[in-house]
């Protein structure tokens, strides 16, 4: 039976992408934060599937419970595909950033995967296992207000492509899934810098207010990522970058076609209507 380790299983994608690879027949660690409190979540769920779910607590940052988790999958005789999917967004002006929310930005989005994924790594490649990251519009492209939160989607993208050609010859497959706005508890997750500059106070609610509009346009993608998680998961799709919505792909599109100053002046335009606007 194939295996997967799945982070951040807790609410949204990676809550979905358990419940998609247990129809799809496999055995599911399904890791999450502060799992005595939440194991009810997945009660269902471990009913149904009692011989092919194990609930595995996991703080992403904690490298003893890494470790941990490591150890038991080790025990358990294998894995086969890992999804390195936990994460959050921190927003804000730099300048309302602290250095220690911007450290834990880096350990969470970026830090821990890394880790993560170099533990997991023999076992991967004793089954010619894949690695898949949960990446974002954000991990090819710069947006005002969210530097935080795009620096460490860029800093995953530079690993993922460096491990793409680095584990080839080893049998690894290694896929970024680059999203857009998908509608989950990532809006209330996310975290804003603690910073009250007053040079940004006026960028930060118009941010605030495009935001909400996004988010009442939102759609849930979950089902959507879940089934192209899977299908990678299963060598059915062999990319670099996959992206499951018209948004981003959209995006990738123009900026790779428009030479460097239409894109640079298009997103300036965009954002003075958007954040740099003046309220009358
Ligand atoms: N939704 C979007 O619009 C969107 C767009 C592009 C990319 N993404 C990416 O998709 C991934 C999943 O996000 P989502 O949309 O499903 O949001 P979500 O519903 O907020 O889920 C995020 C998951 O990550 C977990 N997590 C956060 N920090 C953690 C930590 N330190 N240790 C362990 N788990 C941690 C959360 O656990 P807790 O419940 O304990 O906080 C939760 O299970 C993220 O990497 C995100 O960057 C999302």
């Amino acid at each position: 039976m194939k295996s997967v380790l799945i982070t951040g299983c807790s609410s949204g994608l990676g809550r979905g992408m358990v419940n998609e690879f247990l129809l799809r027949g496999w055995y599911v660690f399904c890791t999450m934060r502060n799992l005595e409190q939440r194991r009810q979540i997945f009660a269902d769920i471990q009913e149904k599937y009692p011989d092919k779910l194990t609930l595995l607590n996991l703080e992403v940052t904690e490298a003893s419970q890494r470790d941990a988790v490591v150890k038991f999958v080790q025990q358990s005789g294998g894995l086969d595909c890992l999804i390195n999917n936990a994460g959050f967004g921190l927003l804000g002006a730099l300048e309302n950033v602290s250095e220690s929310q911007f450290r834990y930005q880096m350990e969470v989005n970026f830090y821990a995967p890394v880790f993560l994924t170099r533990a997991l790594l023999p076992l991967l490649r004793q089954q010619n296992g894949n690695v898949i990251f949960i990446s974002s519009v954000c991990g090819s492209l710069g947006f005002p207000l969210m530097a935080a939160y795009c620096a460490s989607k860029h800093a995953l993208e530079g690993l993922a492509e460096s491990l793409y050609y680095e584990l080839e010859p080893h049998g690894v497959d290694v896929t970024l899934l680059e999203l857009g706005l998908s509608k989950t508890n990532f809006g209330q997750n996310t975290i804003w810098g603690i910073g009250q500059e007053e040079a940004y106070r006026q960028h930060t609610e118009n941010y605030h207010q495009w935001k909400a509009s996004l988010s009442d346009k939102a759609r849930d993608k979950t089902l959507r990522v879940a089934l192209r998680v899977a299908d990678i998961a299963e060598g059915k799709r062999r990319q670099l970058r996959e992206r499951v919505d018209a948004e981003t792909n959209l995006t990738s599109f123009f900026e790779k076609i428009l030479p460097e100053k239409f894109w640079v002046q298009a997103m300036k335009v965009f954002y003075r209507q958007k954040i740099f606007a003046r309220q009358r």
